[in-house]
């Protein structure tokens, strides 16, 4: 089953499956939201909050995740697989890089206006 992941910082969405981490479902869809590193656990690069789901976990060293920080919800994207609808926000190392990029996309508006070129008639 497939379930909603969206990514507070940025307001990404995406689609993950129970029995997939969330760092490697982001990337097969080409998302960016969280920050990539080892992803096996080792570097905390992808260290996030979940505010609101539930989630399978495993284990994960407290040299990236402190007693602290696992109280108050944080995890590594890498090692989580979701078992609901996820809202999680980036706290890693990365975390600045990921409010950076979102403040500086931009959006586009398009307008069309329909030009027709007559060639001038020949007399
Ligand atoms: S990518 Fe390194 S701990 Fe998740």
């Amino acid at each position: 089953m497939l379930h909603q992941v969206t990514i507070e910082n940025t307001g990404e969405t995406f689609r993950c499956g129970g029995e997939d981490n969330l760092l490697k479902a982001m990337e097969q869809l080409r998302c960016k939201g969280i920050p990539v590193g080892c992803r096996n656990g080792g570097c905390g690069v992808c260290k996030v909050r979940v505010i609101e789901g539930r989630y399978a976990r495993k284990k994960m060293s407290r040299a990236v995740i402190s007693a602290e920080e696992e109280e108050q919800g944080c995890v590594l994207a890498c090692k989580i697989q979701p078992q609901s609808d996820l809202r999680v926000e980036v706290v890693g190392k990365m975390v600045r890089a990921v409010v950076a990029r979102r403040s500086t996309s931009f959006s586009f508006e398009f307008s069309t206006t329909l030009h027709v070129f007559q060639p001038d008639k020949e007399t």
